[in-house]
């Protein structure tokens, strides 16, 4: 056969499996229940006609770019109503209503680097609605319950049998929601499947340091039994297995977050809920990925044909070329251009990213307009500036993209010059990731095409020296907590603060550091708190320690005056004397922007909270009068 020929057949097959995937998915419907598989645009329509027809106003999304200076990115649909939910604002004065439905574009940052799983997006869909404020006509729990349940169970098929929800178990002075448990009850939820969970799981907001929050509900479907861990406690949130998945989210806004911390009762209620459009899209087309949906399904068999490869090869290549593509659409769109900082830093990772991750595949420069051009179609009636904004997307990739080529380019002159080697060294490819912005999936690629062998492990321990000699940078200049700078004294330092936080967020707000050392091999923390810890109190504090680390919280450092970083929040050794300027250390989960810790500290720390890899108290005494202390080691 000739090669021309050979391409051709090639190419047929890929894109006659391709078109038998898309059969399937169209005939098989769904294996999750008996739902009513819905394409994209019908789910969309649905909401918010259902929420019109019951009085609800439909309000466009907003921008990704929030108009609020301290937030990077639109990650909630209540964003662009938080005057009105905080009562500083009138919505019937606004927009004709004081209930509103909407569809919003979403972006979080998360861990780029996660982006390629199963349900991980940068840009995603967010459809919520809204009741502000109670008049005669307003709703508060029961209405959104009763909504909801009609909505999911009568309006798209769900089995009610299948749900699960949860509810806020209560926390210091915000108390349990007992009102959510019997109205759940009323409407047909037994109380074998109502959870009752912790402020980490059941209380939401605010999107920044301050702003309305407050306890809320989730409602998780159950997948049925072949997606599951088998275990006796397998459920919501369970940590083994994606069997049952969180759909929504119904938030009772009750509470101001402040300046101090404290959380306010607002002089209203409200009713804020969300539902990650791609998941529930998912489900309703019986599929584990939102990249199987029809939102990616013709991008991903034109990519098949394109690249040559399949997509049940090359899953995470494929995603991440989807996800990174179509969230880089919708944030030049927005008025985002790439640079090195904020908002245009996270674009240029993005599309940086997606051009590696296409030569892993063999794709060419400028394969991706086609692919623009695909989510432009797909978007554009929901979302017309995508459409508006066609030539400004393209150019703007294009540029990056020629930027970008010129250092990999260096990068390919400098391997040309080590072709002719029998390995290389892990130094030599670490210096292809960190100056030529080279993955190391990249390098190995070349190198077996070129049967060349690479000492991975000599990459992994040059990036890992990179990272102790930067982390060295941030050598302590007064009395924190220990006086160790190595790589160990940094672990130990972020554990000291999430064991701070996991002991506040536990035993209250009353705890604070009296005292704190570090050594090679364990932490020290002295705290006031009057009582011993019962043994429940240790495992739940080790526990969400253990969460912490798991999740990868990124860990920020920001330089302010004194008197700036206390009125921000962040926590003081009350006994230090601190300089003018000092380091503030927060530790947030990228995802959701929420904050788990920030003090004050002169370091060093790591820069994700995973590197602790596990935390275990190993005692807890009296230290003196009204103080305890904990000795904790990690990395177990
Ligand atoms: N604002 C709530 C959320 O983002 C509904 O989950």
């Amino acid at each position: 056969m000739s090669f021309q020929a050979h391409k051709n057949l090639q190419i047929s097959v890929y894109f006659l499996l391709s078109l038998i995937d898309k059969v399937n998915y169209l005939t098989k419907g769904s294996q999750f229940g008996n739902l009513i598989v819905m394409e994209s645009y019908k789910l969309r329509k649905l909401f918010l006609d259902f929420f019109e027809e019951r009085g609800h106003k439909i309000v466009p999304s907003s921008s990704l770019l929030p108009t609020d200076p301290s937030v990077l990115f639109t990650t909630a649909g209540m964003q662009q109503f938080s005057l009105y939910l905080s009562g500083r604002k009138d919505s019937a004065k606004d927009f004709g209503s004081k209930h509103l439905v909407s569809c919003q574009k979403c972006f979080r940052t998360g861990d780029i680097e996660e982006i390629g799983d199963d349900t991980h997006h940068t840009f995603f869909e967010m459809l919520g609605n809204w009741s502000i404020g109670q008049d005669e006509n307003g709703y508060f729990k029961e209405g959104a319950i009763k909504y909801a349940l009609e909505f999911l169970v009568d309006t798209l098929g769900l089995e009610k049998e299948r749900l699960f929800v949860t509810v806020f178990k209560g926390d210091g002075n915000i108390p349990r929601d007992s009102e959510a448990i019997e109205l759940w009850k009323k409407y047909g939820i037994p109380m074998e499947r109502i959870m009752e969970c912790s402020k980490r799981d059941n209380f939401w907001g605010p999107v920044s340091d301050t702003g309305p929050c407050g306890p809320c509900s989730e409602i998780h479907y159950d997948r049925g039994e072949h997606l599951g861990c088998g275990r006796t406690d397998c459920g919501p949130n369970c940590d083994h297995c994606k069997r049952v998945v969180e759909i929504w989210n119904l938030v009772f806004m009750q509470y101001f977050k402040n300046e101090k911390g404290e959380y306010e009762l607002l002089n209203q209620t409200n009713i804020d809920t969300g539902i990650g459009f791609e998941r529930l899209l998912s489900l309703l087309q019986g599929k584990s990925a939102s990249y199987e949906t029809d939102i990616f399904a013709d991008f991903i068999s034109q990519l098949e044909i394109v690249s040559k490869t399949r997509y049940d090869d090359n899953k995470k290549t494929f995603r991440i070329i989807a996800d990174h593509i179509r969230s880089s659409m919708f944030l030049i769109s927005d008025g985002v251009e790439p640079s090195n900082l904020g908002q245009g830093y996270v674009l240029r990772r993005l599309l940086r990213r997606m051009i590696r991750y296409s030569k892993l595949i063999n794709l060419k420069p400028k394969f991706w307009i086609e692919f623009v051009l695909m989510m432009i179609d797909k978007y554009k009636d929901i979302y017309p500036n995508v459409m508006s904004q066609k030539e400004e997307i393209i150019e703007t990739i294009k540029r990056e993209e020629e930027k970008f080529e010129k250092t990999i380019q260096s990068g390919l002159g400098i391997i040309e010059k080590m072709v002719d080697k029998k390995e290389w060294s892990g130094e030599e490819v670490f210096d292809l990731y960190q100056s030529y912005g080279f993955p190391l999936e990249l390098s190995l690629e070349i190198a077996k095409e070129k049967g060349i062998n690479v000492d991975v492990n000599g990459f992994n321990k040059a990036l890992e020296k990179h990272q102790d000699l930067s982390r060295a940078g941030a050598e302590k200049k007064f009395g924190g907590v220990g006086k160790d700078s190595g790589e160990v004294g940094a672990k130990l330092h972020t554990a000291t603060h999430l064991l701070h936080s996991a002991l506040r967020k536990v035993l209250g707000s009353h705890v604070k550091q009296m005292g704190s050392d570090i050594n090679a091999e364990r932490l020290r923390f002295d705290f006031s708190h009057t009582e011993k810890m019962s043994p429940e109190q240790i495992k739940e504090v080790e526990d969400l320690v253990n969460e912490k680390i798991k999740q990868g919280l990124l860990v920020k450092k920001e330089e302010m005056e004194i008197d700036k970083a206390l009125a921000s929040g962040a926590l003081a050794f009350f006994k230090e004397k601190y300089p003018d300027m000092v380091n503030v250390w927060t530790m947030f989960d990228s995802d959701s922007e929420e904050v788990f810790s920030k003090e004050i500290c002169a370091g060093p720390h790591v820069e994700n909270t995973s590197e602790l890899m596990s935390f275990k108290i190993i005692k807890e005494e009296s230290s003196s009068a009204g103080v305890r202390r904990i000795k904790a080691v990690i990395n177990q």
